[in-house]
Formats: C-alpha cells, structure tokens, sequence
C-alpha cells in the first residue's frame, strides 16, 4: 500500500482489523477486558455464557437425537464463551454434552465442516465484519472510498459491487438524502455459506444491530461505524491504525431477509436482556446468591450483572437472533425447550 492508494472503505477496514501482520485483531495484542480496549459480554460474568449455555442445550435437544451433534462458534476470539458455554453443558447436560462436537472458528480458518448438524453461535461477530460505506446524494447513491495518504482522505464515487443497491433496498426502506449507510456484504456471504453446509439445525447470533425503524430515526447522518481505543468510543477510523477496533450495527432485517430467502425460519428478533431472561438469567442469580457463590459485595461483581440485567444498558443494545434451519416448526416454535 502507498500514498494515493484509493480502495474500498471495506477493504480498508479488512486491512485495519485482520492484515495478517498489523491487523488489529491479528497482532496478538491484548483487545477484550480491562487492559484491552472494550468488554464483549463473556467477558462482562460468567453467567453469561452459563445461560447461554442453556439456550444451546435446548436448541440442541430439539436436533436427531441418534446423531453427533456439531456446535460451531463463529469468531471465537480468546474461546472464553465457548469455554464457559462447554462447562455449563458438561456440569447440566451431561447426555447433550457427550453428543457434543465443538469448535471454535475464527478469521481465517478453513475449520468450517462440510456439512452441519446442530447449532452454529456466534457473539458479536458479524458487527466486526469489514463494511462498504454509501452515502445517499441527490443524484443516486454515492460509495465512500478511503485514499491513503497524510492526511487519509475519503473521495466519493460509484458503487463498487452490483450486489450494494440490492441491499440498500433490503436494508433501508426509507433512507434519508446526505445519509451515510453501511453495506455489509460479508455477512449476506456467511449466511450463504452457512446455508451450503447446513443439513439441520440453528444460527444463533447475538450482536450489537438495528432493525429499519432504529435506521429511520438514527441522529447519526455518518452511520454506526465506531471505534473503540481504550475503553473510548469515537467515529474516526483513520487514526491509531491496527490500533483500535473498528464495528459497525448488523442491519437485522438485511440479516432476517436474507435467512427468509434461503429458506430458514426466523424467531422473533429480541434485546439480548429478554434471551438471557427467557433462558433463565433471574433464576440462575437467585440460585447463585443462595449458594453464596455471587459475590454482591464485590464491585465486579455487581457491574457485571448490572451489564446483564440493566434496562437500557448494553444487553438492551445488543440483540439475539435464532434461525432454524431446514427444521418443521411447531406453532410457530422450533420445539427447543427448557431443559
Ligand atoms: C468483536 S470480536 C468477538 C470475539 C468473541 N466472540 C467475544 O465475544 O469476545 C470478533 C471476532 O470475530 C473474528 N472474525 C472476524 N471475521 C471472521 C470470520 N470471517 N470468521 C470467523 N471469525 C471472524 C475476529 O477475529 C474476532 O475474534
């Protein structure tokens, strides 16, 4: 790469966040907890993963019960939660545990199985995925490219990918003249993919995203591209390169849309907050604080499940989503049930 060099927004921000070598999630820095740069919500209390663990073992006991069943998490990071979700099986759902068979994907492997069977999770990966970035102008819409150079500079000009006006349409029913939207292109391509492998099964997906109506009354003209550098929040990507995280909102009716076509099914869509209470948060704390294993006293404690629990807090920010797929629903229910 050199001065001038004019490319994409999302190949950019491919290059800020996975270059093999200065990537920001590829250097082997420290990213998630206090010495990193932002919290994901494993890292927020491990009952985190322990409800979710639950919802996985329900969703699971609805698949054949006579086959191995595949648990794949996509972008598995440091594999906290997948270490958490394996525990909680293995202590609660011993006949689902030994059934199990697990792994962890992150950017890059070619550990993806040929066929799946069972459930594939994922928590805040698709809002890490590289964007394109569309402005709405008077004459039609405008792509954002990124010319390098001191200072970087962002130049307009014609969509670079046929496929960006077809999801602008899905995505934003009613944008606004002089907006800026994010096309997030590789997420429509991980579903497809996910789809030529599934024979049966769930995509459970907890992410940070919107749905149209959040999109229509966004105050932010320049989109949800944020960044985050030491536990700050702010929306300039061209500073502190490989150096900070880059995230932008899953559009969710883009996501549900695009599952809708390849046949899958889609629950409804819910605040992370209501998942982790249907799954049995309030019950699993109580059982804690009468066990005494919940440390009320211990700040850390306390605000981690106050980011868990709280209205309005960043489990309300967050949202989860299951699809079923290739599965016969019941009554609009796949049949996963409490266990
Ligand atoms: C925001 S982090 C979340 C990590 C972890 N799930 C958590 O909750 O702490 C996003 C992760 O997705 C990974 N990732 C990005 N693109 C990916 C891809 N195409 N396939 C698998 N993992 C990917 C990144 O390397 C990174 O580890």
């Amino acid at each position: 790469m050199s001065s001038g060099d004019t490319m994409t927004f999302a190949r950019f921000m491919e290059l800020c966040l996975y270059d093999p070598e200065e990537g920001y999630y590829r250097r082997g820095a420290r990213v998630f907890g206090p010495r990193g740069d932002f919290y994901t919500s494993p890292y927020t209390h491990p009952l985190f993963a322990q409800v979710l663990g639950d919802a996985l073992a329900g969703y699971l006991s609805g698949l054949d019960a006579d086959r191995p069943l595949d648990l794949i998490e996509l972008g598995s990071g440091e594999g906290i939660l997948g270490k958490g979700v394996l525990g909680r099986l293995e202590n609660q759902h011993p006949g689902i545990f030994a059934r199990v068979r697990y792994r962890g994907v992150e950017f890059g492997d070619a550990g993806l199985p040929e066929r799946i069977h069972g459930v594939v999770f994922s928590n805040e990966l698709f809002d890490a995925l590289p964007v394109h970035r569309v402005r709405v102008s008077q004459s039609g819409l405008k792509e954002i490219f990124v010319r390098l150079g001191e200072p970087i500079a962002e130049v307009e000009g014609e969509l670079s990918d046929p496929r960006i006006p077809e999801y602008m349409r899905l995505g934003f029913p009613r944008w606004r003249e002089g907006c800026v939207y994010e096309a997030n292109l590789r997420m429509v391509e991980i579903l497809e993919d996910l789809d030529r492998r599934f024979q049966r099964g769930f995509v459970l997906t907890l992410d940070y995203g919107f749905e149209a109506a959040e999109y229509e009354a966004m105050d932010r003209r320049e989109g949800t591209l944020l960044c985050y550098h030491r536990h700050r929040v702010h929306s300039d990507p061209y500073v502190n390169l490989g150096r900070q995280d880059l995230t932008s909102h899953v559009n969710f009716r883009v996501f549900r849309k695009t599952a809708a076509r390849l046949g899958w099914t889609n629950e409804p869509l819910r605040s992370q907050r209501r998942f982790l209470m249907k799954w049995g948060l309030a019950d699993r704390l109580l059982e804690e604080e009468n066990r005494g294993i919940l440390r009320a006293e211990r700040v850390e404690d306390r605000l981690g499940i106050k980011a868990l629990l709280a209205p309005g807090g960043i489990s309300d920010t967050l949202k989860a989503q299951v699809q079923a797929v290739r599965l016969p629903t019941a009554g609009g229910s796949f049949g996963a049930g409490r266990i």
